[in-house]
């Protein structure tokens, strides 16, 4: 089956829009000093490369709700432009790549680019020698779209898969936190569980739990992610990783792989890690438990049958988790991985994702870079910054100006992806391929950790003896790991749902 651009992205104006919200938060943008000989970007005219485009859609007024659809939180970031008193970018660059798109012509308005051909390293059942005891290459020619749900919308949860997937959810025993699922909107427009600590909702204030990644261990890593994709520009990202010998994770949308199959494998035959993104992009604590295991069995279902293998690594869409979403992760063997936030209100983002709807420049987003790059070199560990392959925009600045930026870092950055960047393996990025012994399965080492209680049905048992029981005590437990903890949050005895 073949997709046309106008077939494919026919539905991201939703997805853009509903990125969007994050704009509702202000930060603060921050001036560096400019060493001799090297790029100046400023947003006055006078600066050395172009200005900021000045169509209206370019600096959206700040706050403007309109663009945020119902079903999207809004996330704390460092990325959103804030209101009147907001001084223009000002920054400087280490390197550019001399072949990088002009700042002046990366904009909302920007005509499509040409993309540029994969290259064809994928060979159709040849066997990844860089994992340990891979399976062979499957043929994505024969990858039928029919046997899959509707691209773009959740997947019904009454299909057989989606049933089975269930079952061995409740086979694992797996107490899922009795947490209702929450109003489409945020956390504005669902104040209760905002506040209530014991949900540890990441969209509202930052929580997390200890089973969630949040950052590199060493100091100077870079866990390089790219969200989204694969979409049309991804190659030309994927050429740009290639001439630098960089690796990166992908979380990947699994309506995206049945769309890019060929560029699916590419990454994956490159060596970069793939990883869930789910198969629609909703904000996962909005929906019922069953819709949740349909939105990420379905996206490890698709990457299995594309590359061979599974991945044991998921970012929910938003950042949006709470512990209820965690423990479903968790029992579909999913390590929540999410990007550095280093306050209540501010994340590594860099809102690239905004160019392409006119709701940041790519000056602001270049000024989010520099910001994460200030954090960074006092911070001691390593960092994730969440960055799209989805739009020519968000690839364009990521192959012209951050990457060549970062490569030029000193002291240097040392870029991988995320599972590298947390001393192992790539082949224990994929549940087939991971050595359990000196990296034991996620819901095992979960439960293990105590970061996961469970009925009396032990891990891997058949059946459940939940099924059917509606009050069973504790669920997530209270491991929070920095700054999280200064709140002193405590778990109390939720029940567990029915799935
Ligand atoms: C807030 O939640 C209610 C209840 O789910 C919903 O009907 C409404 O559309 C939501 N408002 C927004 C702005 O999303
Ligand atoms: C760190 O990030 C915050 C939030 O974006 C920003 O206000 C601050 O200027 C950054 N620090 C440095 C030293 O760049
Ligand atoms: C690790 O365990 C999984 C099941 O959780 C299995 O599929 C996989 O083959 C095992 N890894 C290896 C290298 O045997
Ligand atoms: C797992 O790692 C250990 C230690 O490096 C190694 O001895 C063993 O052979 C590995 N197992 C597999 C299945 O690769
Ligand atoms: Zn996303």
């Amino acid at each position: 089956m073949k997709f046309t651009k106008s077939t494919v992205f026919a539905v991201l104006p939703a997805l853009v829009a509903a990125h969007g919200i994050d704009n509702l938060h202000a930060r603060h943008v921050q001036a560096r000093q400019a060493p001799p000989g090297t790029l100046v970007v400023a947003a006055s005219s006078s600066s050395s490369v172009a200005a900021a485009p000045s169509s209206p859609a370019a600096s959206p007024p700040a706050g403007s709700p309109a663009s945020a659809p119902p079903g999207s939180p809004p996330g704390a970031s460092t990325s959103a432009p804030a209101g009147g008193s907001t001084p223009l970018p000002s920054f400087t660059l280490l390197a550019t790549n001399p072949t990088a798109v002009p700042l002046s012509a990366i904009n909302s308005l920007q005509p499509s680019s040409a993309t540029i051909p994969l290259p064809s390293t994928a060979v159709v059942g040849s066997t990844p020698t860089f994992l340990t005891n891979a399976p062979p290459l499957p043929n994505a020619a024969l990858l039928n779209p029919t046997n899959y749900p509707k691209l773009d919308v959740p997947p019904p949860i009454d299909s057989p898969e989606v049933q089975q997937w269930i079952a061995e959810v409740q086979a694992t025993g797996v107490e899922i936190p009795n947490l209702n699922p929450t109003n489409p909107g945020g956390c504005p427009n669902n104040t209760a569980a905002a506040a209530d600590q014991t949900r540890c909702w990441w969209t509202c204030g930052g929580c997390t739990r200890s089973t969630d990644v949040t950052e590199c261990p060493t100091a100077l890593d870079w866990g390089l992610t790219y969200d989204d994709g694969p979409s049309f520009y991804t190659p030309n990202l994927l050429q740009f990783l290639d001439q630098n010998n960089l690796k990166s994770t992908f979380f990947v949308v699994g309506s995206r792989a049945i769309s890019f199959p060929a560029t699916l494998q590419e990454e994956y035959m490159g060596q970069h890690q793939i990883a869930v993104h789910t198969w629609s992009h909703p904000p996962l604590t909005t929906l019922s438990n069953e819709e949740i295991i349909a939105e990420l069995g379905w996206t490890k279902k698709v990457i299995k049958d594309v590359t061979g293998v599974t991945p044991n690594m998921m970012r929910p869409p938003y950042g949006d988790i709470d512990d209820r979403v965690r423990a479903i992760s968790l029992a579909m063997g999913l390590t929540p991985v999410m990007w550095t936030r280093i306050s209540p209100l501010a994340t590594f983002d860099t809102d690239d994702f905004d160019i392409h709807g006119g709701l940041t420049t790519v000056q602001q987003v270049l000024q989010n870079w520099e910001n994460i790059l200030g954090n960074v070199t006092t911070m001691t560990n390593g960092f994730i910054v969440l960055e799209h392959d989805l739009f020519e925009q968000t690839v364009e600045v990521a192959t012209g100006y951050i990457l060549p930026d970062a490569l030029a870092h000193k002291p240097p950055f040392n870029i991988r992806p995320v599972v590298n960047c947390l001393n192992r393996d790539l082949s224990d990025a994929y549940i087939e391929t991971n050595n359990n012994s000196t990296n034991p399965p996620v819901f095992s080492a979960a439960v293990s950790a105590g970061a996961l209680t469970t009925t009396s049905a032990p891990a891997g048992a058949t059946g459940s003896s939940g099924s059917g029981s509606g009050s069973k005590s504790a669920g997530v437990s209270l491991h929070t790991s920095s700054w999280v903890s200064l709140f002193g949050l405590v778990f109390g005895g939720a029940l567990a749902t029915h799935l």
